[in-house]
């Protein structure tokens, strides 16, 4: 793999798992912004984590599709073992579409209207119910399937944290009195095998968490089973394995989280006669949160009240940091010449007094900055009061870490700005240098923007298929009409 950037002196930094010269290639072949998914450091999560839980046979990661919805990623996932973890109809559809089906995919949801449990039950998807009320929903409806599971919320028993907030705030899962109630009413109702599951805590690189909310579950298996008669046979603890998205942020410890978790089996499952307990989990952004980056250019610097860097990406792109305040390390790559787009400005350098010499750059070091794209909303803001150790130059290429999951699958249209292309790339298996990217997904265009309006809008361009399309649609309206009045003039003459 190409050489690891070192983290400037005096500031905290990431590595990155590619040189400067690879990035500076891609970004000569493919417009900014986009994202790219390093295929490599997928299948190694994927076998990281297999490999912690390699205790429990029948362990499974179910993906949770929500943090990078691509069916090539989805595909490659699959390969490595892992099942999905759907939350709505599109994601079952994505899941169907790279061949998973039946017990390979978890329908984790709320609110949920009765053709997406249509839709998991035909797929013969585990259904984990988010509410009581939904076992007499299916039930009067589509049929209860033979297995069902139920999301539990722990309410004031835990604490929760600040992405999935406080549980007895939380909207999802049922009451520890609801849960008991749930599992005996769906046993008259004629289920016959049974999961729980419970997620109460995101984005945790605490292991001792996850080992409670493994302990709170099985203590429960055992309970459930006295007071109702019910075995359950699957326990899910969710996903929320971390992602240490500052530089200083200590790594989740996935080996020591399941040998916490292997812990618990033993003393609660197996102690009391459930050794056959199968443990699942769904993570996402475990999985490919650190293994994906938002690649940008820097197109203005601004210094008004305080210094900014305009990106050509927004928030758009990434939600995380304008919707939670989240953190992501950006690291600004310095861009030869002929690697700049045509467009780029002589003076690359505003903050500086006179031209743009590094040594300016050098004299602003250490200077905080407000990094930013170009919606009209003011937390349209990738960082703020961000140091950075010198000032990157109008054109240089952003890097920001760790957007590999909940990235590019939170992107909305707000302005117009388009969403981009993602990539998967991996180190040429024959040169061991040069990196080789396929798109997965092709970036917007205006005309998929547009597309959704009604009738053909004079004063906007459609893409060539679009335009052919709507010809095509005139042509076959114009022919009906042709028709029928042809047939009229017939009957007319044989009435006349
Ligand atoms: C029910 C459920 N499962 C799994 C996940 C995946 O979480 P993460 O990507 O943090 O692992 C989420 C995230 O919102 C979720 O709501």
């Amino acid at each position: 793999m190409g050489g690891e950037q070192k983290a400037p002196s005096g500031t905290p930094g990431k590595s990155l798992p590619f040189t400067d010269k690879q990035l500076i290639d891609a970004v000569q072949r493919f417009p900014t912004p986009f994202h790219m998914y390093s295929e490599d450091g997928i299948r190694s999560t994927c076998r990281r984590l297999k490999q912690a839980f390699s205790w429990s046979p029948s362990f499974t990661n179910y993906f949770a599709v929500k943090a990078t919805p691509n069916p090539h990623l989805l595909k490659l996932l699959k390969d490595e073992g892992l099942g999905a973890d759907c939350s709505s109809l599109a994601e079952l559809m994505l899941a169907e579409s790279v061949g998973l089906r039946g017990d390979m995919i978890m329908f984790t949801s709320n609110n949920t209207p009765i053709n997406e449990y249509q839709k998991a039950k035909q797929l013969g998807a585990i259904i984990n119910l988010d509410d009581i009320s939904h076992i007499d929903y299916l039930h009067d409806s589509i049929g209860l399937p033979e297995f069902l599971s139920f999301r539990y919320n722990p309410g004031p028993r835990r604490a929760g944290n600040v992405i999935i907030g406080d549980p007895k705030e939380a909207k999802f899962g049922l009451t520890r009195d609801q849960l008991f109630q749930a599992y005996t009413k769906a046993k008259q109702r004629g289920v016959k095998r049974f999961g729980l599951h419970a997620m109460v805590v995101s984005n945790c690189t605490e292991p001792s968490e996850i080992v409670a909310t493994a302990r709170m579950l099985f203590e429960l298996v055992v309970e459930i089973n006295k007071a109702c008669g019910v075995e359950i046979s699957m326990v899910n603890l969710g996903g929320g394995l971390g992602v240490n998205y500052k530089p200083d942020q200590a790594e989740m410890d996935v080996e020591s989280t399941a040998a916490g978790v292997a812990a618990e089996y033993d003393k609660v499952l197996k102690a009391n006669g459930f050794g056959a307990v199968r443990v699942v989990m769904e993570n996402g952004r475990f999985i490919t949160g650190p293994n994906g980056f938002l690649i940008a250019r820097v197109v203005h610097h601004k210094n008004t009240y305080k210094n900014y860097i305009g990106l050509d990406a927004n928030m758009a792109h990434l939600m995380r940091p304008g919707m939670y305040t989240a953190y992501h390390h950006v690291t600004f790559v310095p861009t030869p010449p002929e690697a700049l787009p045509k467009d780029t400005p002589k003076k690359r350098n505003l903050f500086a007094n006179k031209d743009d010499t590094p040594a300016d750059a050098v004299g602003k070091s250490m200077a905080v900055y407000d990094i930013v794209g170009g919606l009209c909303e003011n937390n349209d803001k990738f960082a703020i009061d961000r140091p950075l150790p010198s000032v990157p130059s109008i054109g240089d290429i952003a890097v920001i870490h760790d957007a590999g999951a909940h990235g590019h699958s939170m992107g909305f249209q707000y302005n117009g700005k388009l969403r981009s292309a993602e990539y998967l790339y991996k180190v040429d298996p024959a040169t061991k240098d040069r990196l080789v990217f396929r798109r997965i997904r092709r970036g917007e265009k205006y005309g998929d923007y547009f597309a959704t309006i009604d009738g053909i809008w004079p004063g906007v361009k459609m893409d060539l298929p679009m335009a052919a399309k709507t010809l095509l649609a005139i042509a076959g309206a114009g022919l009906c009409v042709g028709a029928g009045m042809l047939l009229q003039c017939r009957m007319a003459a044989k009435q006349a």
